[in-house]
């Protein structure tokens, strides 16, 4: 067995992996490696794997469950690998930073997403520390944080799109499955390492619980520009095959979304559930 040489993208956050084929079976060192890797790097690029659906599906239960969403469940659907396909008559948009589907009561713990095109300009991918952003805040303003919880309404885009496509019985099951959304802590700590990251979805949280309205609007525009700083993250240039993989609870994420006129397809998938051992 290879081993896995890990190349940090900056002093503690993001990693370039060598030493692995994710085309072959990933045996239970190489798993180790990835996990343990996770925790200290939070987001692991895996350049030129050029991988099938199978073998991106193999990596993602590394981690965890493939998550197949509510909304497809109660659409009658059931895949966990979705494309994001932007070409010059459907040029891209991306909500800026965010974590994904943080409205669900178990949101997804890794995210996994591959290129199959890429743009040869733009549509590069962004990951800020969350945990890195949690260390910047003085004590007084992390204890405050951490009594608090962020209300994660569902996505109002998503419930939208159900109305306008379904008859109103299925509209009330879908509603029913995905749920209005969920309660989360500002502050997580993660469950395998022990570190506490800022666990807030600028999209999703519609106030946090506890405070007025005021002070719930003044609280989370703060949170919001937490991934601002730059030396919180990292940007990866995407080439076709490359498959990066981050922590959804330590990480957030934004498309650049500046490659308008070009094709670029992608394919992602999250996990959720406890992390095999
Ligand atoms: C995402 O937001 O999950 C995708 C990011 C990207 O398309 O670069």
């Amino acid at each position: 067995m290879t081993t896995l040489r890990f190349q940090p993208v900056t002093a503690c956050f993001g990693a370039t992996v060598a030493g692995i084929d994710l085309r072959e079976e990933i045996g239970p060192d190489h798993a180790c490696a990835v996990r343990e890797a996770l925790d200290r790097f939070h987001v692991l690029i895996f350049p030129s794997q050029a991988i099938d659906d199978a073998a991106h599906l193999s990596l993602a239960r590394v981690l965890g469950e493939p998550l197949v969403h509510p909304f497809e469940r109660a659409m009658g659907r059931g895949e966990s690998i979705h494309a994001l396909v932007d070409r010059a008559d459907r040029p891209p948009a991306r909500p800026g930073w965010h974590t994904d589907d943080s409205y669900l009561a178990a949101p997804p713990t890794y995210g996994l997403l591959r290129c199959e095109v890429a743009p040869s300009s733009g549509g590069h991918t962004l990951w800020a520390d969350m945990t890195a952003a949690h260390e910047t805040l003085s004590p007084s303003l992390q204890t405050f944080l951490a009594e608090l919880k962020g209300w994660h309404a569902t996505s109002g885009a998503l419930l939208d799109y159900v109305r306008a496509h379904l008859p109103p019985d299925r509209v009330a099951h879908v509603e029913e499955e995905v749920g209005e959304g969920a309660s989360h802590p500002l502050v997580l700590t993660h469950p395998e390492s022990g570190v506490r990251s800022i666990y807030f979805e600028p999209n999703f949280v519609t106030r946090i619980e506890g405070l007025s309205p005021a002070e719930s609007r003044f609280v989370c525009a703060f949170l919001t520009r937490l991934p601002n700083r730059v030396s919180l993250q990292i940007r990866h240039r995407w080439r076709p095959g490359d498959v990066v993989v981050w922590d959804e609870r330590t990480t957030q994420h934004t498309g650049t979304a500046d490659h308008a006129g070009q094709e670029r397809i992608m394919r992602r998938c999250t996990v959720f559930g406890p992390r095999p051992r």
